[in-house]
């Protein structure tokens, strides 16, 4: 597509892809049908007599998860198998768990209940999720730009010594939701630094793609480490899930947590929850075996993804307009169109039957300012459907773009 093209000629090329009557949808980051099918095995295994090191699986009980599922988690995050609660099938619901804990205990200074405004920073673009739930508990939302590797630290650093009432950070740490970015040693120890300023401070280390790469792919140097370095084990709180190694609905999560903070928040846990669902755990941990046997599933899960990236660079490539991210794990590329034309290319894309996540979705409180962040999921369609999807986007964003060109 070429940046001459004339307004009548992408309006043209939009109709014709447009009177194809397509259903396509790339708003949500799900696995696949086929990569769900490499998990088919859990559903065979054999059941046995449900005893797993001596506890019977059925029953209540074992409120920090069995302890395979604990190691299996403390490899994935990085840290001592005593700071993982293996839990139920999300770990969004750990975090809204490790929330409202804050505002019943608070992590330092009293209960956030009794703060009058209580804040975090939400590095963006980021997870639409972490943003609703904030909203749920009335938390403020504070912006700050991603730099591709991690937060600005400096704007970070300057808010929060400014506001009283920051208390923590949101950070998707590895092949970050939705820019693909990895944080740095210099971004971690940057967070750390500030978090040592601010008693209480909690850096919610959502390691959601903890294990997704799907190229080869920067490392994510270890939070624990560093921090323990620094005696700031403590404002950590992380999160993983096998949401999207095995079923999205049914697997497991995790949450790890200094001991101290573990030995806090368990009351408070334990106030709403009798026990995970360890049948589940249990037929993870014979699939697995050990973290050897979920990274090796992994690269079946990388086999089917890689393609469907590349693909999209591909389209994305063939046009002149935005700019795009190229991660190389992860479960989104976000497109950066010219300011102010994001909401207009995904209306135009829904109007020729392709659904986008909404416009500032990415954003806290749905506004991007400057309009202009689309977050592609090209995980769950197949490779036709992406194909004929990437061709309606290139239609949207060229219509959109040499309309705009040609009013200013
Ligand atoms: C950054 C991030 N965290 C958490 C989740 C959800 O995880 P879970 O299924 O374990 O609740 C997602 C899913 O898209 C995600 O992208």
């Amino acid at each position: 597509m070429n940046q001459n093209l004339t307004v009548q000629e992408a309006e043209d090329h939009y109709q014709e892809l447009k009177a194809r009557g397509s259903q396509l949808d790339l708003t949500r980051g799900k696995p696949s049908s086929e990569q769900l099918d490499l998990s088919l095995d859990l559903e065979n295994l054999p059941i046995g007599n449900f005893i797993e090191d001596g506890i019977d699986t059925r029953n209540y009980g074992e409120l920090l998860g069995l302890e395979k599922m604990r190691q299996l988690g403390s490899e994935i995050l990085g840290c001592k198998k005593e700071m993982v609660i293996a839990g139920g099938n999300s770990s969004l619901t750990l975090m809204a768990q490790y929330i409202s804990n804050l505002f019943f205990q608070g992590s330092g200074e009293g209960p956030w209940s009794m703060h009058e405004r209580n804040s975090v920073l939400c590095p963006v673009p980021g997870y639409d999720r972490h943003f609703a739930l904030c909203d749920e508990f009335s938390i403020n939302m504070i912006p700050i730009p991603l730099t591709g590797n991690g937060p600005d630290i400096e704007k970070a650093k300057s808010i929060v010594s400014n506001d009283p009432s920051v208390k923590g950070i949101w950070c998707v740490p590895k092949h970050s939701n939705p820019t693909g970015e990895t944080y740095s040693k210099e971004s971690i120890e940057g967070l750390l630094e500030i978090a040592s300023q601010r008693k209480g401070f909690r850096i919610f280390w959502d390691n959601a793609y903890a294990v997704h790469d799907f190229k080869e792919s920067a490392p994510l140097p270890n939070i624990f480490s560093l921090a323990k370095e620094k005696e700031m084990l403590e404002s950590i709180i992380a999160f993983a899930s096998t949401s999207k190694i095995t079923f999205a609905g049914s697997g497991v999560s995790f949450m790890a947590m200094s001991e101290p903070n573990l030995d806090n928040f368990i009351k408070h846990y334990a106030s709403m929850v009798i026990g995970p669902d360890k049948v589940n755990q249990s037929r993870h941990i014979k699939f697995f075996k050990n973290i050897e046997g979920l990274k090796n599933h992994m690269l079946k899960h990388a086999e089917i993804l890689r393609p469907k990236f590349q693909l999209v660079d591909k389209w994305l490539s063939k046009q002149n307009f935005g700019s795009w991210t190229k991660p190389t794990g992860g479960y989104f590329v976000t497109f950066k169109s010219e300011p102010g034309l994001a909401k207009e290319i995904i209306s135009l894309a829904k109007k020729a039957g392709l659904k986008l996540t909404p416009a500032g979705a990415t954003f806290p409180y749905g506004v991007d300012p400057q309009d202009e962040i689309i977050r592609l999921a090209p995980t769950a369609c197949t490779i036709e459907e992406l194909e004929q999807a990437m061709q309606i986007f290139n239609a949207c964003v060229a219509l959109a773009s040499v309309k705009k060109a040609a009013s200013s």
